[in-house]
């Protein structure tokens, strides 16, 4: 039997390509110029920072490595892969594409790579997708990524196909690898440092072919949301760790989320009431829900579990009211993932780019849209011990209702973040991530 992704990937190239027609009818273009994107030099250096490729490329083809080529596409033509492989002996040049795809495509090989221009197809009014560089403006595009033609790929791309979901199951899996070797490391008494070497060994990937920074945190770094380091030291006691990282596969990212207590204790408890949490609001997910709502619904649940582990005597409605429930949860709920960890097109009300706006208090929510099949969300509550925000909780008018003997205890832990990556499915979600932990 053929690989799943060899097997699906005829009808993602299938949806893609109508997709385009449709954006490319809709704004009047008659071919989409897809550019990989360059490699970013450092000032006054000959290193290059590491190369991210244009999600746009990455959605017509796996091909993450492949600076400076593009994918030219008209509406009844075979798409047009202009590959970069130079003759070079400085670094390695990328291989010659090869694989389950390569038929799908008119390829041409350029060695230089003003050499593309001869070869890309020519049209009267080509529009051109990606970063742009002063070097194309002689070569006549209509427009430089115009909102009319990426409007409508950006709201078109949030369900996906067999093909992604596959890639992003896949990206999971990994993800579940490096969590496993994650949370053993943290439970040897190894620094942020040694987990972080840890995960990225066990997924076999370099820090660089992560998705997103990996947030790797001891204590009370948890409280930090990004938090960026990796601190060598080891701390004098291992209280908690929350690790925020994952994989990618064919550049679909998963984005996993899990919080452990060094101990059997309270703190662990609140995990586990978290979890459950958690998962209520993931087995909600399915076409048709308003995700603003159950951003709203994640905020009840978080006061209500400020109630029942005794931190804030207020009831759970009222905490969202006054916005206590801001304060140990300031971030969305959850966003669109796929080509990109927050993906475009989370607030967007229809095609044409009109936007749905974000309920008043929860500026951080980074998607509103309404689910439709096969959309897939990120799902990652969270009750944090932040002391700017405990500080702001404490010089206002509800600092009689805190519990500050409770919660000044929780500080050394920083917070937890449970974050599944969930697909939206007529007969029921498709939780990406607990299926890997169940199966790894
Ligand atoms: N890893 C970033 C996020 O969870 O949104
Ligand atoms: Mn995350
Ligand atoms: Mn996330």
């Amino acid at each position: 039997m053929a690989d799943a992704l060899a097997r699906h990937y005829p009808a993602h190239l299938a949806a893609v390509t109508r997709r385009f027609d449709e954006a490319l009818a809709a704004s009047g273009f008659d071919q989409a110029v897809i550019f990989a994107g360059s490699p970013h030099t450092q000032f006054l250096d000959d290193t290059d920072y590491p190369f991210r490729v244009n999600p746009h490329f990455k959605y017509w083809l796996p091909l993450t490595n492949a600076p400076d080529s593009f994918v030219a596409y008209a509406q009844g033509h075979k798409p047009v892969l202009v590959f970069y492989q130079p003759e070079d002996y400085w670094y390695l040049p990328p291989q010659a594409p090869a694989g389950y795809w390569v038929e799908h495509f008119d390829v041409r090989i350029i060695k230089k790579p003003d050499a593309a221009r001869a070869v890309l197809p020519s049209a009267p009014r080509a529009a051109f997708i990606g970063e742009w560089r002063e070097e194309f403006t002689p070569w006549g595009f209509a427009a430089v990524n115009p909102a009319t033609l990426l409007n409508p790929l950006h709201y078109s791309r949030a369900a996906k196909t067999e093909y992604e979901l596959e890639c992003m199951r896949r990206a999971n899996a990994l993800s579940v690898k490096g969590h496993r070797a994650a949370e053993r490391a943290f439970r040897a008494g190894a620094s942020e440092f040694e987990i972080h070497g840890a995960f990225c060994a066990a997924c076999g990937l370099t820090d660089n072919e992560l998705p997103y920074g990996a947030i790797i945190a001891l204590n009370e770094h948890a409280a930090t949301l990004h938090y960026q380091h990796r601190a060598r030291g080891k701390p004098a006691k291992h209280h908690s760790f929350l690790i925020d990282a994952a994989a990618q596969v064919n550049g679909y990212a998963a984005d996993v989320t899990r919080t452990y207590s060094a101990q059997q204790d309270e703190f662990q408890a609140l995990i586990d009431a978290l979890d459950k949490t958690q998962r209520a609001l993931g087995a909600k997910v399915k076409p048709g829900l308003d995700f603003k709502q159950l951003h709203l619904e994640a905020h009840h649940a978080v006061a209500q579990l400020l109630c029942d582990f005794d931190f804030v005597d207020l009831s759970p409605e009222e905490m969202v009211v006054k916005r206590v429930s801001s304060a140990f949860l300031p971030h969305g709920l959850g966003h669109l993932l796929g080509l990109q960890t927050h993906d475009v097109g989370g607030f967007m009300a229809n095609p044409g780019g009109d936007t749905i706006p974000k309920p008043e208090g929860h500026p951080y929510l980074r998607t509103t849209r309404s689910l439709d099949e096969n959309f897939v969300v990120t799902i990652e509550p969270g009750l944090y011990f932040i002391a700017p925000l405990l500080a702001q909780l404490q010089a206002g008018p509800v600092n009689r209702h805190v519990n500050w003997g409770k919660v000044d205890a929780f500080r050394r832990y920083g917070g937890i973040r449970i974050e599944d990556n969930v697909a939206a499915k007529q007969d029921g979600p498709e939780n990406l991530t607990r299926t890997a932990f169940k199966i790894m």
